[in-house]
């Protein structure tokens, strides 16, 4: 039983991968409306969100994000420092939920 989870979580992490590199929505985010919000989550320099990175996080599935706070997809595929995006929401005016 545990060995079948576990093959279906890394199938699904491939699925998401290969959507979000597919350009298709993960969250109610598009890879390219992600990369609006690139400079803002990335070390040691982050930029204040842009405007266009502002209106994407407004549209985002939060708990959703939240998800993928700790995952090696963020981490890893997208590169990003997930500490800093999780900070994004925030210096647009959006609330993250509670956990997250
Ligand atoms: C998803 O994003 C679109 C704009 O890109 C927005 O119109 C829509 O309301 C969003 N959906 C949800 C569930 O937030």
């Amino acid at each position: 039983m545990a060995d079948k989870k576990m093959i279906v979580l890394v199938a699904l992490m491939v699925v998401v991968a290969v959507s979000i590199v597919d350009g298709q929505k993960v969250c109610n985010i598009s890879r390219t409306e992600f990369d609006e919000c690139l400079p803002a989550m990335t070390a040691p320099d982050p930029t204040f969100p842009s405007k266009e990175c502002c209106e994407n996080i407004h549209n985002a599935d939060l708990p959703c994000m939240c998800s993928y706070k700790d995952s090696y997809l963020a981490t890893t595929v997208l590169q990003v420092d997930t500490e800093l995006a999780m900070k994004i929401p925030k210096k647009c005016g959006r609330v993250l939920p509670s956990p997250c």
